[in-house]
């Protein structure tokens, strides 16, 4: 053994993460551009200063508070409601998802999802030592129904992970789909993950709806992106009483701090005012994606605050010449894709000059 005795399949391995580079617009990691109000400073600052006095005692493990607060707010996208036993919350669901991982994978189990996909669920798999199987996805990036239920009833995973909308591709799945591949699992547990669910085109319902139909399906959320609070690191799922309660063997003792609870609860007490921009951000999507396509552009259908578009025969030069141009996007998603958040209108102006410059620069 070697110095450090890092396992033998992480040799080599570069943490996860996108450049944080320090460049004017930031258009790369999927952030609510639009920080809280002073409003919101001022309520979230109370909160912690409140907290603050009781640090000396550890927080409430089964956070309560904050599990009613939460399933109060899924309640309004489903008319069955969801109660606060069926809540989870972890720091980020990037944490909920390798909690279900831990409770739901290990070894001789298997986890699967449909690429392109995102990027962190391979890694959730590495991490717990399950056995990682990847389907594939249309042209469109859609599911192929057929082929995505064969492939869960041959392989019997422990865990299916079923991001909707998909990111990198922005494509959101029909709860048709989700039914049939509950049913497919079996015993298996169906993770909807909507971290970018509030974004959806109107139309599209959310997979909360379908909790009462499939007992093994959990619908995952987050903070991070519609209620831009990617730095408070609170994501969320919602499920039947029975997996939550299995995932509390393996979290941690007192995971979710004093602080991260207060912040949540006082930012959920602010959700119209927070969600505000939700709508803002969808129609600069959809006015991103028609001016991508106006410039002779691929670009994938998407439900979510971002837009994957090509195809670059050099893709590299292009991200190369927008951050040379002080726009930061994502080389991300099958070869010849970039993927870019939805950004201000000023923020988006200066990507689409940017990109202009680029491309004529590249075909001139
Ligand atoms: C599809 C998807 N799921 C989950 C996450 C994790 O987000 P967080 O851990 O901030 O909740 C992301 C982050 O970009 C994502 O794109």
């Amino acid at each position: 053994m070697s110095f450090p005795p890092l396992r033998e399949e992480l040799r080599g391995i570069e943490p996860y993460g996108a450049p944080q580079l320090d460049v004017p617009v930031q258009l790369n990691v999927n952030e609510n551009p639009y920080g809280p109000s002073p409003a919101v400073v001022a309520d979230v600052a109370t909160a912690v200063a409140q907290v603050t006095s009781g640090l000396n005692r550890y927080p409430d493990r089964e956070f309560v508070e904050l599990r009613t607060a939460l399933a109060a707010y899924l309640g309004r996208d489903t008319p069955h409601g969801v109660a606060p036993e069926q809540v989870w919350a972890a720091n980020g669901s990037n944490e909920v998802m390798l909690q279900l991982l831990q409770a739901f994978g290990g070894p001789g189990r298997v986890a699967l999802s449909f690429a392109p996909t995102y990027s962190m669920y391979p890694e959730y798999a590495r991490d717990t030592i399950t056995e990682w199987v990847q389907g594939h996805r249309e042209d469109d990036f859609s599911l192929d129904l057929d082929h995505a239920r064969d492939l869960i009833k041959e392989r019997q995973p422990g865990v299916v992970l079923l991001p909707s909308p998909n990111n990198p591709t922005g494509t959101a799945l029909p709860p048709e789909a989700v039914s049939v591949l509950c049913e497919a699992a079996g015993d298996g547990i169906v993770v909807v993950d909507e971290a970018y669910g509030e974004f959806r085109r109107s139309g599209t319902p959310s997979a909360l709806e379908l909790l009462p139909r499939h007992r093994n399906l959990v619908v995952s959320r987050t903070m991070s992106k519609a209620f831009a609070l990617a730095g408070a690191r609170v994501g969320y799922l919602a499920a039947a009483p029975e997996i939550c309660d299995a995932i509390r063997v393996v979290r941690l003792p007192y995971h979710l701090s004093a602080v991260t609870q207060a912040v949540a609860l006082a930012a959920l007490r602010h959700t119209p005012e927070l969600l505000g921009r939700v709508d803002e951000l969808r129609a600069e999507r959809d006015a991103t994606v028609a001016w991508l396509r106006g410039q002779g552009h691929r670009v994938a259908d998407s439900d979510a605050n971002f837009a994957l578009f090509g195809t670059f025969p050099d893709r590299h030069a292009v991200w190369q010449g927008l951050v040379d141009r002080g726009v930061l996007i994502r080389e991300v998603g099958p070869e010849g894709w970039l993927r870019v958040s939805i950004g201000t209108p000023e923020e988006m102006t200066a990507f689409k000059q940017a990109l202009t410059q680029v491309t004529e620069e590249e075909t001139p």
